[in-house]
């Protein structure tokens, strides 16, 4: 019998393979592209397809997935009546999940083949964003609003959210932290889909497993716990002073660290690039001294970096987005990913089923 081994956190344990993107010496390829150059030259809907579909997409490959997102994104009334009937103050991503489950009763595509899961993915896309935005409307009073054939999925996001087309810079920066948030091979969200995958389930429980993954402030939820951080400081001396206090502690700072990267997470880097020309756009530099007064200490003395999540809970902040929204819209992209890796895990399957070492009791007899 093979040398078992056990590694908390299943770190360092290779569970797969999968072309859909990997970490090469520190920078996240998606399907073999950087990231960097991604985040430049590919809006989110290129890049959806090249998840979904394995390369980026021509023209008319672009036109068709854009085409089948418009044609997918209205939500049933059905869904609709049920997004108006949940609590006001339940949390989006438990709408989300809720709702993404509900939605698939109601799902237009059939067939289990590969084919079939592209397009279910590509529903499955345009269906949460417009879950997303439905709710927001819904908490601010207003009826959902039928989406706009033609505008990208940041803007239609936007849009749909808000009544009114966002501006190019707005567009542009939810187009990148889409881009940005699309795919990270075996993260902990993805790891759950394709467990569920593994067992010969469907495609929505996948989804609506990973969404449950992604919730948590270790993983998903840390833009949002990021800015709560933030939030708390009305100067750059507050943060200094917290922050020491917390490294003293011990405490865990969120938007900080990752698994993977030790040396800094490349994406943050691309976004606090664009987080402070915005910044500075919108006059609020006193949130970048904020900013890099968390950062500053965790750098320089802990070598602990920023993950994404770090400079994505502000920027979506200084754009005036909800906090409830932040992990929703991580959602409206990873879906891309969860999907990519559900169509590779079905097409060459075998269940997940580790083991464990049992630390209870000892065997005993039951009194009596
Ligand atoms: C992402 C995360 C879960 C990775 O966990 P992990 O791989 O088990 O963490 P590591 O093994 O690299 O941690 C190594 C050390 O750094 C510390 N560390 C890691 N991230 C830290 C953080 N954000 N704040 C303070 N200390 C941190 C750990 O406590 C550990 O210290 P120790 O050796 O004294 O126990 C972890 O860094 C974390 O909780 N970050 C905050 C949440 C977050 O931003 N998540 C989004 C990830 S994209």
């Amino acid at each position: 019998m093979a040398e078992q081994t056990f590694s908390p956190g299943l770190a360092g344990v290779i569970a797969g393979e999968t072309e859909v993107a990997c970490v090469d010496q520190g920078q996240l390829l998606y399907r073999g592209y950087p990231i960097e150059e991604l985040a430049q030259k590919s809006t989110f809907e290129e890049v959806a397809y090249l998840l979904i579909y394995g390369d980026l997409p021509n023209d008319s490959q672009l036109q068709a997935i854009k085409a089948s997102l418009d044609k997918y994104r209205p939500l049933d009334a059905a869904l609709v009546d049920a997004l108006r009937t949940i609590p006001k103050d339940t949390a989006m991503m438990d709408v989300l999940r809720s709702m993404v489950s509900y939605a698939g009763h109601f799902d237009p595509t059939s067939g289990d083949d590969s084919d079939a899961y592209r397009e279910r993915a590509v529903w499955l896309t345009a269906q949460i964003a417009g879950i997303i935005a439905a709710r927001f409307r819904f908490l601010n009073g207003h009826e959902p609003l039928d989406p706009k054939p033609g505008l990208s999925h940041a803007a239609q996001i936007l849009y749909q959210a808000h009544g009114e087309e966002p501006d190019a810079l707005a567009e542009r920066i939810i187009d990148l932290t889409l881009v940005l948030y699309a795919e990270h091979d075996f993260n902990a969200s993805t790891f759950t889909a394709r467990v569920i995958c593994s067992t010969l389930s469907d495609m929505v429980s996948a989804i609506v497993g990973g969404i449950g993954a992604l919730k948590g402030p270790l993983h998903g939820g840390a833009n949002e716990a990021a800015m709560e951080m933030l939030e708390q400081f009305k100067t750059q001396e507050e943060a200094t002073a917290w922050i020491a206090d917390a490294l003293e502690n011990k405490g865990k700072i969120m938007g900080f660290g990752h698994r993977v990267y030790k040396n800094g997470d490349h994406r943050a880097v691309i976004l606090e690039g664009e987080l402070r020309k915005l910044a500075e756009q919108k006059g609020q530099q006193n949130w970048m001294a904020i900013y890099d007064a968390i950062k500053e200490p965790m750098v320089n003395d802990k070598k602990i970096y920023p993950n994404v999540d770090y400079p994505c809970g502000l920027t979506y902040y200084l754009m005036g987005l909800p906090l409830d929204l932040y992990t929703p819209l991580f959602v409206a992209s990873r879906v891309t990913g969860w999907c990519a890796h559900f169509i590779e895990q079905a097409a060459d399957n075998r269940i997940y089923r580790p083991l464990s070492i049992y630390t209870g009791e000892a065997k005993r007899p039951v009194k009596g």
